[in-house]
């Protein structure tokens, strides 16, 4: 019979993936435990691996208990996993790459068309009645304008084949251009700003990135130009967003990401030209199932082969 390994489980997760781990193996879950961090101290080198999600992430501490196995994060940002704690505890870590891709772009597309034409706003004009009081103000055309993309990865790639549909104009800002790339690579973030009508973050979270998307930028981007954030809340200077919000020097914000979720500053509420999101870009059922079965084929390849199938790039 197989060896039923025991894995830590760092947080929640999706009932399907924890009933389908529970098939499979062993499991404790850390936030269940009446102390965790005496919890964590007693269970060093204990665990064959773990499981996480992208925003419960993962500390030296937690890696500590995993020593030598696998950490499997449902998820493919990874800005909250100590890697280099990992490596050195000799943790191998999987994420779930490419099958979130589509979903995610889709997302982003939603916000750029929901923002621009401000489609939540002119639900709420029809749900509430006020049509026969008078139409809905005129919005912002989106087909034939210009497309900034923040992170040229994966989901960026997707993002551009969208917004050629639209007969969009493209360009890109990420850490150094790349060489298969189909549009002008824009080194200055700045200017891509000033030049795109819609900027689209879809670059990494953590330290590399965090307020990239400053009041300078902002003010780049102007009040004509929208920001769509599909990316992680603290790559955009989110006080700035809401005084560019507040003030009019922006003409809008799509998010599905903040600073603090599930935290959603009130200064972002309320707003026709702020579409808010609870953070859902990869949440459709396909996807979600595809990023399970990806959790769950990590941890096979790497307890009956001894490497994982997706390491973070
Ligand atoms: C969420 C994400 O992790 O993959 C990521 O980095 O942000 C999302 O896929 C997922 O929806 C679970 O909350």
């Amino acid at each position: 019979m197989r060896q039923r390994h025991r894995l830590l489980m760092i947080g929640p997760l999706p009932p399907g993936l924890r009933a389908a781990l529970a098939e499979r193996y062993e499991l404790d879950a850390l936030w269940e435990q009446p102390d965790c961090d005496a919890w964590l101290r007693a269970s060093r080198g204990r665990y064959a691996g773990g499981v996480t999600m992208s925003r419960h992430g993962c500390t030296e501490a937690m890696l500590a208990c995993l020593a030598g196995g696998v950490l499997a994060c449902f998820g493919v940002g990874h800005d909250g996993i100590d890697l280099e704690a990992a490596r050195r505890h000799g943790v191998q870590v999987s994420i779930t790459p490419d099958v979130l891709d589509d979903c995610v772009a889709d997302l982003a597309f939603g916000l750029v068309l929901a923002t621009a034409r401000r489609i939540p706003g002119a639900d709420r004009h029809v749900q509430a009645g006020r049509w026969p009081g008078g139409p809905y103000p005129l919005a912002t055309r989106v087909s034939g304008k210009r497309l900034g993309i923040v992170g040229l990865g994966r989901i960026g790639r997707a993002v551009a084949r969208r917004a050629a549909g639209f007969d969009m104009a493209l360009r890109y800002h990420g850490r150094a251009p790349k060489p298969d790339a189909d549009m002008p690579f824009e080194p200055d973030l700045p200017a891509l700003a000033r030049w795109a009508d819609f900027l689209v973050l879809s670059c990494p979270g953590g330290p590399a990135t965090r307020h990239l998307v400053s009041a300078a930028v902002l003010d780049a981007l102007g009040p004509d130009g929208f920001l769509i954030n599909v990316a992680r809340g603290s790559v955009v200077d989110e006080a700035a967003l809401i005084r560019a919000i507040e003030t009019d020097r922006i003409a809008g914000a799509g998010l599905d990401v903040y600073a603090d979720e599930p935290r959603v500053p009130a200064a972002l509420l309320g707003r026709d030209n702020v579409v808010v999101l609870p953070h859902v870009a990869a949440s459709t059922q396909e996807t979600r199932a595809a990023m399970e079965n990806l959790v769950l084929d990590n941890l096979d390849a790497f307890f009956s082969r001894g490497a994982v199938l997706t390491p973070p790039a």
